[in-house]
């Protein structure tokens, strides 16, 4: 697949769904219950991180049980773990930043990367092999807003994921910038309701998240 199709892919995955839940799964028996609780709240695209040991097989986990859920792999940081995902059947990639390395396996892979930037330069090592849809991070601390604002000027034709600092307050304001697809982040699912496996406050959370939108 080419580079540009796999901007499409993104495109027609984030048009259905303009959240992006970033999860981090400290027990296996936490992941049905938990993406049940996203999908029944109204997301249908998460993203699970290597943050934990339990990533791969959560993303495993996923693709085979609740093939409705469209998974993404996030904080993947090298060759070996983009290849795992994909293996493990991640729909798309996210990396906290844009190294030579990575930007060459969401050439090949086949599935679309979304690479993280924080500075124009950042954008531009991925914009001169053609990537044109990025995630933008940390979102709130490396200029927000203001910086999504700025990037409209000389990259016209990108658009961006934000994540980092977001909350269901701020949301609204990245998802109202024309060159932003999606927004993400832990909102939706805190680390704290995950470890309480309080489903029924992620499933409220989510809701109310989707309805804003
Ligand atoms: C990310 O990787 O996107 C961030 O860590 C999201 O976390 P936050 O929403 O808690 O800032």
């Amino acid at each position: 697949m080419s580079l540009a199709e796999k901007t499409r892919v993104l495109d027609r995955l984030f048009a259905r769904s303009c959240l992006l839940p970033v999860i981090s799964i400290d027990d296996l028996s936490d992941v049905l219950p938990l993406a049940d609780a996203l999908a029944d709240g109204g997301i249908e695209t998460i993203e699970i991180t290597l943050r934990t040991a339990l990533g791969v097989p959560a993303i495993e986990l996923l693709s085979r049980e609740r093939p409705t859920l469209c998974v993404g792999a996030g904080t993947v940081l090298n060759k070996e773990q983009f290849q795992a995902v994909q293996d493990a059947g991640a729909q798309f990639v996210v990396t906290p930043g844009c190294t030579d390395t990575l930007l060459q396996c969401g050439l090949n892979s086949a599935i679309p990367l979304l690479p993280g930037v924080a500075t124009a330069s950042d954008v531009l090592s991925g914009y001169q092999l053609g990537y044109r849809r990025f995630k933008l991070f940390p979102a709130q601390a490396c200029g927000g807003v203001s910086l999504l604002k700025a990037f409209s000027g000389p990259f016209a034709d990108v658009r961006f994921c934000p994540t980092g600092g977001i909350t269901l307050e701020s949301a609204g304001d990245y998802l109202a910038l024309p060159n932003v697809m999606c927004v993400g982040g832990t909102w939706m699912a805190p680390p704290a309701l995950i470890r309480a496996r309080d489903w029924v406050a992620i499933r409220r959370l989510s809701q109310e998240s989707v309805s804003l939108m």
